[in-house]
């Protein structure tokens, strides 16, 4: 997390390092500061909270220069203290923002200290800027320096290093951590996502694990982790930059859950026909789909909740086994790998430093093949993976996910049914699930239409200090996904169960105080689960109920009915998924949190 911006132009760059900066705040909004170099040499300033903090420093206090590099925190190692904030400096000349985590920073700070450097900050990154300081003693080349340094690096980092004699140049690096380059025209750019620099071009360089980079106004040059120059393809972006924009919502979240209708058609555009999931969605290679015998997905917390809902559908349409796990600790143990299993991960970012380790591990491990169901087309999973199914949900800037998630579970859908297909599943079936498809996004539409009432319900919430989420199969996992959306925005403590578990412990938790909130489609497992509310209601719990008319539950003395629309059963949990985000999103909005960038979070988790 964190996020870096650097520039290098004729023109003053600081507004384009805040702007740059602010585009970034979803990676971490603890602290932000930025250097400028310039004539007179390096200035900074710096602000703990957020960008506009650093903003109204800059009003006070403008700074101005034509190279400059900017950060935004999220704390690892040492609390949000300006202190602590980037950039660090060694000296008054040397200056450098970092995101990632260096794993041997004490032993290098240790020997640092030896030589008689002061450390300022609790941050890791010090180390860094200290170590270049020491390296340009013997090699007063900064580039040469920055590489040397980077040898002696065991972790993650993506970095930026302005030197005040450096008029011409600055230098960045990457290994872990994600930057790209952005060329601009007679101006040059860095950036941790390519987001934070859409305001000022359109072109960007991908950089690779180990690239350092030189960037001049007029150049870009590439160094791999040999030190030999490498070029690098440019790609334009080709997303609108207003769907950075929040539009007429107060909120982002609102926006893009607002948007999951359209999303979804985009999702499904090109890869279903009238009757059929069109396996070209995967790529030329295909044919891998015939020789899947098993599946391992490994995701991380809202993707990992997408992935569990896969494991039903896999199951149940293709009848071959999928298990499901989290990235952090599949990354730390030994996997058995079963012949011609597919691993397949899921992230909305592809940057998830987790998910990624995952992914390298699983390389070495004998897999069939590599699948990413990713949002961002750029990111280092889908450049790692094999295969690549993108979920087309366009940038998502509210850290609670969304869009990304209806849109996972759609790209899911496709999958499971294409593998089901290799296993036997029938024509007539594959078109009825893939008519199914076609009406989803109108499904999401009729679920959006609760969103009035569910408002009036989340003033009930406002009080209260936990809750209890009750699904049984594909529901299960959306009763989780809820409670983290709950947990997330708006800082209740909420916990999921499996509805037949309730009798086995959380039952004894429950009483007036505490709501639960229960997925009750009209299925196979209604009665079960009506016989679940009745456990609840005899103990005089508070039920909210959401389901669909079929179910023939309605408003009664200890239950709130909310409607949801009847669906094809392969689409419940897609459907289902609508209601509970906007509840927690009004509950959040009740209680007066920050919906869009909730404490101590941040979008794109990039170290462990
Ligand atoms: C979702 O609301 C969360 N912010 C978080 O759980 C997220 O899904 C997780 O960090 C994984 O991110 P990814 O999908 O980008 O890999």
């Amino acid at each position: 997390m964190c996020g870096i911006v650097g520039a290098i132009a004729r023109r003053n760059v600081a507004k384009i390092l805040l702007e740059g900066l602010s585009r970034l705040e979803y990676r971490g909004y603890d602290s932000s500061g930025v250097a400028i170099n310039n004539l007179d040499g390096v200035s900074s300033h710096r602000a703990v909270g957020k960008v506009q903090a650093l903003r109204d420093k800059f009003t006070a206090e403008p700074l101005d220069g034509k190279i400059g590099i900017a950060h935004t925190r999220w704390a690892t190692h040492g609390k949000p203290t300006e202190a602590n904030a980037h950039p660090h400096f060694s000296g008054e000349d040397l200056a450098l923002v970092h995101n990632g985590i260096i794993e041997n920073h004490e032993p290098l700070r240790r020997e640092l200290k030896a030589k008689g450097y002061e450390f300022k900050s609790e941050t890791d990154t010090e180390v860094i800027v200290h170590l270049i300081h020491d390296a340009l003693k013997t090699e007063p080349d900064l580039l040469k320096a920055v590489q040397n340094v980077l040898t002696k690096l065991h972790g993650a980092f993506a970095i930026g290093v302005v030197k005040n004699d450096e008029n011409g140049r600055f230098i960045a690096a990457r290994k872990g951590s994600p930057l790209v380059v952005g060329v601009g025209i007679e101006e040059n750019f860095i950036a941790s996502d390519q987001l934070a620099l859409l305001h000022v071009t359109d072109q960007f360089i991908f950089l690779e694990e180990g690239d350092v980079v030189e960037l001049t106004r007029d150049q870009v040059t590439i160094f791999d982790e040999k030190g030999e120059v490498q070029e690098r393809p440019i790609s334009v972006f080709n997303h609108n930059v207003d769907a950075t924009d929040k539009g007429e919502f107060r909120h982002y979240m609102m926006k893009e859950i607002y948007e999951q209708s359209s999303v979804i058609s985009a999702c499904l555009e090109g890869r279903i026909s009238e009757t059929k999931v069109l396996t070209s969605c995967f790529g030329a290679e295909s044919e891998f789909l015939k020789d899947i015998e098993n599946v391992h997905i490994v995701a991380c917390g809202t993707s990992y909740h997408a992935g569990m809902v896969a494991k039903y559908w896999i199951e149940d349409l293709a009848g071959i086994p999928c298990s499901v796990e989290v990235a952090s600790e599949y990354r730390y143990r030994k996997v058995a790998v079963p012949k011609k299993t597919l691993f397949l991960t899921l992230s909305q970012s592809g940057e998830t430093a987790d998910t990624l380790a995952a992914l390298r591990m699983a390389k070495e491990l004998g897999y069939l093949t590599t699948l990413a169901i990713c949002n961002v087309p750029s990111s280092t999973l889908v450049r790692e993976s094999a295969l690549t199914l993108l979920t087309n949900a366009g940038p998502e800037i509210g850290v609670a996910s969304t869009k990304a998630f209806t849109t996972q579970l759609t790209a899911l859908l496709i999958t499971s049914v294409a593998i089901a297909v290799e296993n036997g599943l029938s024509a007539e079936k594959e078109q009825e699930l893939v008519q199914a498809m076609r009406s989803l996004p109108a499904y999401i539409n009729d679920a959006l239409a609760q969103d009035a009432h569910i408002k009036v319900i989340a003033d009930r919430f406002a009080n209260k200090h936990n809750a209890l989420f009750l699904g049984r199969g594909t529901m299960f996992p959306i009763a989780l996904e809820g409670s983290l959306k709950l947990k997330e925005i708006s800082y209740i403590h909420a916990e999921a169960y499996p509805a037949g578990e309730l009798k086995h412990g959380p039952l004894a938790l429950v009483d007036e105080d505490m709501p639960i909130i229960a997925l009750v489609p009209h299925n196979d497992m209604l009665d079960k689960l009506k016989s679940n509310l009745q456990e609840v209601a005899a103990r005089g719990g508070e039920l909210y109920v959401f389901a669909d008319k079929e179910t023939d539950l309605h408003n009664e003395d200890n239950i709130v009915f909310t409607e949801v629309p009847k669906v094809d059963r392969i689409l419940e949990p897609i459907v289902h998924t609508i209601p509970l985000q906007l509840l927690s999103y009004h509950v959040a909005v009740v209680k007066g949190t920050d919906v869009d960038q909730p404490r101590n979070l941040a979008k794109s988790v990039t170290v462990e």
